[in-house]
């Protein structure tokens, strides 16, 4: 063979050195290596079974792949550039190691179906890592929701006070978010499932090959159904980013307020300090990292997504070279995925919640004003004058400097007859927020039915 390449037959001079070392996948698509194996050993054992080849061939591929796979553990192999990819450093070796018989692991197959079966097999694999991780950032918010059950905070729009919310109430939209996500993953995980070996380069094979066997070895829950798209389908790699995208937007999110939040001006929170690094030049400061870093780790995740949606847009079936570069940004989305995620779970547990500065906060700002409107509605009055009425109160209340608890029962009925003494059971905080309490509202009571539910 030409340069020990293992497709160099038909070649009469080298490759470029520069062309190999750009046309090679090795430097990163090493990490595939324990899939590749796998995938190899099940391919071999299903040879041997269909009496494709012997038993003992079966045996000598896959007792020298084991080997290989010890090897590699435990750093024995450096891989080798002119040997391209991860498929064939392993293949080559593992002619090096049993001899010929090594070169019939490649029958019925081709590294087009090779390739796509190792990414789902070491994407699958990930996944089920972040799913742990996932709901281990679910349980932090849990438990920062269960153990500040008393603290009320502004809610905003337009980030203007709003109406006052249970802080748990906060944390637990951000819960939601992320069980959406959940279950994203899950359903893309299911649709993903099935492998493709036995697609061949694109046409399949002319071996009685047992795709079924394979693909219940490997943990598959069935084979796919198109030679063709089997070796073209990235549709499941796009997803996962698709997933990652929208999953590092809703921590980006939370990380704009706990940056926000962590503020002199907010001063809601207190990160700890194991999540914040120092100033080199400003003695005092104390910068919220973590959260800034996961906020700017965000666009590249995005990045990574369009870079699928465009390498794959236009090209013709089945396989091109092109889907090599599919690799780097899948892996690098599940890096930063996990990363974020992991951190979070942690920082966001041991985060403290300086309750007195968030209620100080939702007391500003005119809070209950919705309040003072919905009483007026109750007392009988449509509620586009209920509206009318308050927003009168309140430009008294900022000409004289009141607050709306503050004012006299006559200064409220300047504005409507309807007020009566009442109104001060309204114009609290805690009634402000207890009054919520329809499913999904911010009420104690609503919350409190909400984290049990989470509970079962
Ligand atoms: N390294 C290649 C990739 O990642 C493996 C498949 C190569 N197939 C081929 N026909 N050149 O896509």
């Amino acid at each position: 063979m030409t340069q020990g390449k293992l497709w160099g037959g038909r070649f009469t001079q080298p490759t470029d050195k520069f062309v190999e070392e750009f046309t090679a996948s090795i430097e990163f698509d090493q990490r595939l290596y324990r899939y590749d194996i796998r995938g190899s050993k099940a391919h071999a054992e299903m040879l041997g079974r269909q009496g494709i080849i012997s038993d003992e061939e079966a045996e000598q591929i896959i007792s020298g792949l084991n080997t290989i796979m010890e090897d590699i553990e435990t750093g024995k192999v450096v891989f080798s550039v002119e040997l391209e990819d991860i498929h064939m450093n392993i293949e080559a070796r593992l002619i090096e190691r049993i001899g010929a018989v090594g070169g019939k692991l490649h029958t019925g197959r081709s590294r087009n179906d090779q390739v796509a079966v190792d990414i789902r097999l070491y994407l699958r694999d990930e996944i089920d890592t972040i799913l742990g991780y996932l709901q281990q950032l679910e349980a932090s918010l849990i438990k920062q929701a269960e153990a500040n059950l008393d603290v009320i905070m502004p809610g905003y729009t337009h980030l203007q006070t709003a109406q006052p919310v249970l802080y748990s109430h906060h944390m637990l939209a951000y819960r939601e978010m992320i069980a959406r996500d959940h279950s994203r993953l899950q359903d893309l995980r299911a649709r993903f499932n099935l492998m493709p070996l036995g697609a061949g380069a694109l046409a399949g094979t002319t071996f009685n090959i047992d795709r079924e066997w394979v693909a219940e070895q490997l943990g598959f829950d069935g084979v796919t159904s198109n030679s063709l798209d089997s070796v073209s389908d990235r549709d499941f790699a796009i997803e996962f980013c698709s997933f990652a995208g929208i999953l590092m937007m809703h921590l980006s999110r939370l990380s704009e307020e706990l940056i926000l939040w962590s503020s002199a001006d907010f001063n809601f929170i207190e990160l700890s300090d194991a999540f914040c690094t120092g100033s080199s030049i400003m003695p005092q400061k104390k910068n919220p990292d973590v959260p800034e870093l996961v906020r700017g780790k965000t666009g590249r995740v995005y990045g990574n997504l369009i870079s699928l949606l465009t390498l794959m847009k236009s090209l013709p079936l089945a396989y091109n070279k092109d889907m090599q570069e599919d690799k780097e940004p899948l892996f690098d989305t599940i890096d930063t995925v996990k990363g974020s995620l992991k951190v979070f779970a942690d920082m966001i547990a041991e985060m403290q919640v300086k309750g007195d500065n968030m209620r100080i906060a939702a007391a500003r700002g005119f809070s209950t004003a919705t309040d003072v409107a919905d009483y007026c509605v109750r007392k009988g009055l449509p509620f586009r004058q209920a509206h009318e009425v308050v927003g009168k109160t309140v430009r008294y209340c900022v000409e004289t400097g009141k607050d709306i608890p503050e004012l006299t029962l006559d200064e409220f009925r300047q504005f409507s007859p309807l007020i009566e003494q009442d109104i001060y059971d309204c114009v609290t905080l805690e009634a402000s927020v207890n009054a919520r309490k329809a499913t999904g509202g911010t009420a104690r009571e609503a919350v409190e039915r909400e984290l049990a539910r989470l509970k079962k």
